[in-house]
Order: C-alpha cells, then sequence, then structure tokens
C-alpha cells in the first residue's frame, strides 16, 4: 500500500488516499478513481496536461523508475525537466520530481503529488 496525498489550489483541502502498489495502476487513474481533478486530455503521455510534480515521503532513497520516451519527450518540451536531471534518470535511475500521471506507475512509496 502506498500513500498518495493531492494537494492543489484547485482542492479546497488536500487528499490523501491509499493506491495499492503493483496492480499498475498510473497516478492519473487514482486520482480519477477518487475524484481528484487532475487534468488530462490524451491519457497516453502524449499531450503534457497531466503534468504533476510528485515529492517522495519517506526517508529511503526514492524507487528508481523509467520514463518512456514519450514521457521524457513531452517533459522536455513543456521544460518541465532539465538536461541534467534527464541525464541522472537515465543513467542513476533517480526520478525527476515532475512527471506526468498518465504515465507514472504507483509504486509502494509515500508519495505528495502537486498539480
Ligand atoms: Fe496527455 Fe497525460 S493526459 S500526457
Amino acid at each position: 500500500m502506498a500513500n498518495v496525498t493531492f494537494t492543489s489550489p484547485r482542492m479546497q483541502r488536500d487528499v490523501t488516499v491509499y493506491a495499492t502498489a503493483g496492480d499498475c495502476s498510473t497516478l492519473l487513474s487514482v486520482a480519477q478513481k477518487h475524484q481528484i481533478p487532475v487534468s488530462f486530455e490524451c491519457e497516453n503521455g502524449e499531450c503534457g496536461s497531466c503534468a504533476i510534480e510528485v515529492s517522495i515521503l519517506e526517508r529511503k532513497a526514492p524507487m528508481g523508475m523509467h520514463l518512456t520516451e514519450k514521457e521524457k519527450t513531452v517533459l522536455r518540451y513543456a521544460g518541465k525537466i532539465t538536461a541534467a536531471q534527464l541525464a541522472d534518470a537515465e543513467t542513476n535511475d533517480v526520478p525527476p520530481p515532475w512527471r506526468l500521471a498518465c504515465q507514472f506507475i504507483v509504486r509502494d512509496e509515500d508519495i505528495l503529488v502537486t498539480f
């Protein structure tokens, strides 16, 4: 189980939900399931409308996470990832702070999602 806390000026208060890690749910599908108003259009990693900022709420190192080529391209085009962050993600498996909710698979770690 992972605690996923959503925060946004679009919501009256922060909302924490429990996500089942390992069921391959995207962060966008978790948000939709709980009526969290994360923006989206394509749901396929192409438009960038679902960009969210993810912070790890645990003291341990963040879990490594593969970025799809589509996600890298969209985040780079939107100015949400630097060349250094991209290199760190590719070589050291360090996840960048900005992600696409429709591409982010929920893992067994507590996170704060800002949108
Ligand atoms: Fe279009 Fe996620 S909804 S990139």
